[in-house]
């Protein structure tokens, strides 16, 4: 039988509970599923590819289907270079519809044969988004619940340099015990 393998492109900066749980729900329908993270120069990340790759993959470690990369240029190019059948994306509210078919749609212009496929992510994370997640935790407030604990970890360690700094210095101590 044909394995049918989809990617799930995004900027992912920081995943959230919400990528989580999308992917989740795709790596059930898919054979393979691909996080690609979008390497895009003009914007100017809170983390870097690589620190997100890292994430996602210790964050994606239990799903034997599931596999980080990362792309630039044209989604349908990279799509094509590594045999993917759709494209996964999440549809929150009526409010990424627009934004969404007209990716969707241009997207199958460029590549008929690839279809995008929409799946929606749990009721609890529909107001819930990146922009959202960096902008909170960049004001204090709390981000517990909406992203992984681990990544709500190095959101801290981010922005409150003097914490990472703590803690390197306690798992040095840890090691030397
Ligand atoms: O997580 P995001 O920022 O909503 O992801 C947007 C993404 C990466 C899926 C989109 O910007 C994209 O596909 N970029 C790659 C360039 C491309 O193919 N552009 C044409 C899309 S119609």
């Amino acid at each position: 039988m044909k394995k049918v393998t989809a990617i799930y492109p995004g900027s992912f900066d920081p995943p959230t509970n919400g990528h989580l749980d999308l992917i989740q729900r795709g790596s059930k329908i898919f054979d393979e599923l691909v996080v690609a993270i979008l390497r895009n120069p003009e914007k100017d990340p809170l983390f870097s590819v690589a620190e997100r790759r890292l994430m996602l993959e210790e964050l994606t470690g239990n799903f034997r289907n599931v596999h980080v990369d990362t792309f630039d240029g044209l989604t349908v190019e990279y799509a094509s270079k590594v045999k993917a059948h759709a494209v996964l994306r999440g549809i929150r509210a009526l409010s990424d519809y627009e934004y969404e078919l007209q990716m969707a749609l241009m997207n199958r212009k460029l590549h008929p044969e690839l279809e995008t496929v929409f799946m929606m992510p749990a009721e609890q994370y529909s107001y819930l988004s990146s922009r959202l997640v960096r902008e909170v935790a960049h004001l204090g407030g709390s981000i517990a619940g909406l992203v992984p604990e681990m990544v709500e970890q190095r959101l801290r360690e981010k922005l409150d340099p003097a914490i990472k700094l703590q803690n390197h210095r306690k798992s040095k101590a840890g090691r030397r015990r």
